[in-house]
């Protein structure tokens, strides 16, 4: 609860001294807790950054998958989310018992499963290589050529990596709440409007909506694809946190969320759920944590430490 009277951001601070404490904030974050963070960016940068912190407590301003990433890398330091309930529309659609079960069934496939980083603990588990929408086609090229690769759980950034790699993968049905809600036909009504300025596009999109980007991407590339590219105005297809970072490291360039701002940049219901108020209680209590089944974790730290290493 906030306290009255109080300068929240002055109380982080002093809490994050206090308790050696970083703080890790995804590009989708609300504006306040993006500039109160120690580090901002997309899950390939932060997933480094919390393997290489020395702080003992990570308060991590993102959803659970991501915290659960760090607490797998750091598994004796305390690693709080401001809400437990920040979960992700496409982690749930690939919970491990059904992927197990999937693996069973079609054991005769002897699947080599790369999991984008969006999915549960439980499931990491499972897989045998991580990857992130930074690195996702870096890691598939590096997949034995004889195996079959599952890809989970996200089918439209699966997709775009066969596009861009070429390599054959059976994909498993699930995807972004957020990202699928973008059309084709709200993306030709915008550039209608602005003919001149490229579209941005994250790879969750539906192949249709990236099929008119000029560059699909992470969240961390469009920022420097904005930057180095000689146009002046952008249209940012993912979620809204993405125009605060972009107007901040990128000024005097102009972000396009669509005519209404609900076009091409919608908000992600999960990552709004932490605010600075539940940001200065968890770092307060050291709560809620992140906790994960040693053996869960430590089956999962090993799929998690080959991307980092294949992605470097
Ligand atoms: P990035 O890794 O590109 O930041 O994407 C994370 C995410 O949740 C996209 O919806
Ligand atoms: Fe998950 Fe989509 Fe939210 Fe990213 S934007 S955290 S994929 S629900």
């Amino acid at each position: 609860m906030p306290v009255a009277g109080l300068d929240l951001t002055a109380e982080i601070q002093s809490l994050k001294r206090g308790r050696n404490a970083v703080i890790l904030a995804h590009n989708y974050q609300v504006k306040e807790i993006q500039e109160l963070a120690d580090f901002v960016g997309d899950s390939l940068g932060l997933a480094y950054k919390a393997a290489e912190t020395k702080a003992d407590v990570i308060a991590f301003c993102g959803v659970h998958f991501m915290a659960e990433t760090a607490k797998i890398v750091n598994p004796t330091k305390t690693v709080v989310l401001p809400d437990l309930n920040a979960g992700c529309s496409l982690s749930d659609s690939c919970p491990a018992e059904k992927l197990e079960a999937h693996l069973k069934t079609h054991a005769e496939k002897n699947y080599y499963v790369v999991a984008y980083i969006n999915c549960s603990a439980g499931v990491k588990a499972l897989c045998d290589v991580i990857c992130t929408s930074g690195n996702a086609a870096k890691i598939v090229e590096r997949v034995p050529k004889d195996r079959n690769i599952l890809f989970v759980p996200d089918e439209n950034l699966g997709q775009w990596v066969i596009e861009k790699t070429g390599r054959h993968m059976d994909l498993w049905k699930g995807n972004c709440y957020v990202h699928v809600e973008f059309t084709r036909q709200a993306i030709e009504r915008i550039k209608a409007e602005w003919p001149d300025a490229p579209v941005v596009a994250h790879p969750e999109c539906t192949r249709a909506v990236r099929l008119l980007a000029d560059e699909v991407c992470s969240t961390e590339k469009m920022i420097t694809f904005c930057k180095q590219h000689p146009s002046q105005a952008f249209v940012i297809v993912t979620e809204s946190g993405m125009l605060h970072r972009l107007r901040r490291e990128v000024p005097g360039k102009h972000f396009i969320a669509g005519p209404t701002d609900k076009c091409a940049c919608a908000d992600c219901r999960y990552m709004k759920l932490n605010t600075l108020e539940k940001l200065h209680a968890c770092l307060l209590n050291r709560e809620p944590q992140v906790l994960i089944p040693e053996p869960v974790r430590a089956r999962a730290e090993v799929p998690l430490r080959r991307m980092l290493e294949w992605s470097r």
